[in-house]
């Protein structure tokens, strides 16, 4: 069973709609989405709707609660993009904005801003935009258990808020090591099995290992590849992971292409394998987008269209 895991798509439909375009053209049986849907980004209706069309489920992140609850611990540029991002969603369900949506999607189509497949693929969403509110409210688990994996926005212990950054092997040491405590499932009969845990939030793609004695590393996604299935050696059978596929929308590790990755859960006693993606997209797409509607007025800052070329 091939599982794409897609995470943090934070409103970019340009990189999300290269994500799916790739996941396609390698093949997958199921999608999900580890959360952060919304936020930042200029095209939450466009990826709201392609994330109910092709995600089996999708994890509560802390910008998708924003948007439809209330930000919590938010910087100012993040805030005021949660509060554009809401009225977005809420206009969008409004009988009186669905023509002029539509227009504009063939217009987009028209122009080969998006390809004839996410034009039909928004169309089936644009028939049904109350759908598009339900399926945010709907958003609601912290955790779900896909095999012998615990999948979380955050981390395991504080599912939707807490980063676990790279840099916490050395600085933080003890919530790596709180988190790993937590990655234990129980049977029915009482038996304690070990688990790993698949998490996003840092939009930084790699793993966290912890070996026999309770020490942890971090292994990050190599430089200058575009596909990294992490051997044997680096993911020892008998070790636990806590894994991050990065982020779809806005990747912050240097690199800014879109990052995504595929489990494939072990068939005939083959262990899991675990190859993350780098994704090339139209990044210029998405700052035009972004740079056009602060130029309308909309209150988001210029940051967000910068930082996505950086990688930041
Ligand atoms: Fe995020």
């Amino acid at each position: 069973m091939r599982i794409a895991i897609v995470s943090d798509i934070h409103a970019n439909l340009a990189a999300f709609e290269a994500v799916l375009a790739h996941a396609r053209s390698v093949g997958y049986d199921a999608m999900v989405c580890l959360g952060d849907v919304v936020g930042y980004g200029p095209d939450p209706v466009e990826c709201i709707d392609l994330v109910r069309s092709h995600c089996e489920w999708t994890l509560l992140g802390n910008h998708d609660f924003a948007a439809v609850y209330e930000p919590t611990n938010f910087n100012p540029v993040a805030r005021k993009a949660a509060f554009w991002t809401r009225d977005r969603i809420f206009e969008s369900t409004k009988p009186e904005h669905a023509e002029g949506y539509l227009a504009s999607l063939v217009e987009h189509r028209d122009a080969g801003r998006i390809t004839p497949a996410t034009f039909a693929e928004l169309e089936k969403g644009a028939k049904d935009p109350k759908g598009r509110a339900e399926f945010m409210f709907r958003i609601s688990p912290r955790q779900i258990l896909l095999d012998r994996y615990i999948c979380v926005h955050g981390s395991p212990s504080r599912p939707v808020n807490e980063y676990m950054f790279p840099t916490d092997v050395e600085q933080n040491s003890y919530r790596l090591e709180r988190n790993f405590r937590m990655l234990t499932l129980s049977s029915a009969a009482g038996e304690e099995r070990r688990a790993n845990a698949i998490v996003g939030h840092t939009h930084s793609p790699g793993f966290f290992l912890e070996e026999d004695k309770g020490v942890i590393e971090w292994l990050d996604f190599p430089r200058g590849v575009s596909e990294w299935t992490p051997s044997v050696d680096e993911m020892p059978p008998e070790a636990r992971f806590i894994l991050n596929p990065g982020s779809v929308g806005q990747p912050r590790d240097g690199d800014p292409r879109s990052s995504y990755a595929i489990l494939t859960t072990g068939e005939n006693d083959h262990p899991d394998r675990f190859t993350f993606h780098r994704v090339e997209y139209d990044i210029g797409r998405t700052q035009a987008k972004i740079r056009g509607l602060i130029a309308a007025g909309a209150p988001l800052d210029d940051w967000l269209a910068a930082r996505l070329e950086l990688g930041q």
